[in-house]
């Protein structure tokens, strides 16, 4: 039998309920873990409240692992409180808490000149208010132990561009600040944190317009939950103690590191800068170094295998 990897460990995993948290939670229990399975089973706007999924998960975990390793949670991670009740399930039933899987998103895509204030925030709270909360509510148990892992999920659609995702964008990238951040205070207390791109079906990506049928079959195929949760499970494991602030992705059998930005040209001007010479003198200098307006489907425009 395969080595568990996460044997002894405690994960919170939210949005755990279907997609990509549901395929974390399965491999996590796999490699040994006990899993928080938390989901407020909303709608892909977030609207909307339902248990079951969560249960749902807890039931696959123990007809696989063995009853005890999963427990059903579905406080939002969207507010402090019920973020709090979130992190207290782990260490009610399970003593401690070792893991956090900031996974739990919502969608409210449309072009920026129509985007509603309630549209920018309710995706902001949920994504990076939520990965903020629920780390927030873990930080005192794990610097108490002196051990811990985040990964949270940030995405191509902030990392690279995207349209329609004003609001998913500044969260997404916000995520990203927050896991260095997250990496830079706790490394005192040998904490990590670290953030995945990940690509993979589900009823997110079934969302984006304009793909055929065929199209989202291949998709589903090719890029699967289950792939991007050996990442997360690999990244939350001591093995991975190398790692933290980065950014990684997972698409398919590929898995990327990303790099961070860093400046990459630089010029000094003795007399110093008027708007003037930077006219004269920026723009031939930096033009063919400016980041080209790509979406993430520029970047990645081969086929994952
Ligand atoms: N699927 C992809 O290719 C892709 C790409 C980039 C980023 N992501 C990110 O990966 C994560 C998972 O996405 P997915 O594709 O599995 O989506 P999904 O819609 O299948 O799953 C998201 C889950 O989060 C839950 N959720 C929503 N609001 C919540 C809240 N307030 N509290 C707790 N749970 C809540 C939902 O009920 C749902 O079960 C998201 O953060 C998403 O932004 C996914």
């Amino acid at each position: 039998m395969a080595k568990k990897m996460l044997e002894g460990k405690v994960a919170v995993v939210t949005g755990a309920g279907r997609g990509i948290g549901r395929a974390i939670a399965l491999v996590m229990a796999e490699n040994g873990a006990k899993v928080v399975v938390n989901d407020v089973g909303a709608n892909l706007d977030g609207q909307g409240h339902d248990e079951t999924p969560a249960q749902q998960v807890v039931r696959e975990i123990e007809a696989l692992h063995g009853q005890g390793q999963a427990v059903a949670n579905a406080d939002s991670v969207a507010e402090w409180d019920s973020a709090q009740r979130i992190v207290a399930t782990a260490i009610d039933r399970f003593g401690k808490i070792d893991i956090v899987v900031n996974n739990a998103g919502i969608l409210r895509d449309t072009i920026f000149h129509r985007m509603t204030p309630e549209e920018f925030d309710a995706v902001v709270k949920v994504h990076l208010y939520g990965a903020f909360y629920v780390s927030r509510a873990a930080i005192p148990h794990m610097r108490a132990q002196e051990s811990g892992a985040f990964v949270h999920m940030t995405s191509t659609s902030g990392l690279i561009g995207s349209i329609g995702q004003v609001n998913y964008a500044a969260a997404k990238l916000g995520i990203a600040g927050l896991s260095r951040g997250i990496a830079g205070d706790a490394a005192r207390y040998k904490v990590r944190s670290n953030c995945i791109g990940p690509h993979a079906f589900s009823r997110m990506i079934e969302s984006v317009p304009g793909q055929t049928e065929e199209q989202m079959q291949a998709r589903a195929a090719k890029t699967r939950p289950d792939q991007v949760a050996q990442l997360a499970a690999f990244l939350a494991s001591d093995s991975a103690s190398d790692f933290t602030g980065q950014i990684l992705g997972a698409r398919g059998n590929e898995i990327y590191l990303y790099s961070q930005p860093r400046p990459i040209r630089t010029m000094h001007r003795g007399e110093g800068w008027t708007v003037e010479s930077m006219a004269d003198t920026l723009v031939p200098a930096f033009k063919s170094s400016l980041t080209p307006l790509e979406r993430t489907r520029d970047v990645y425009a081969w086929d994952a295998i």
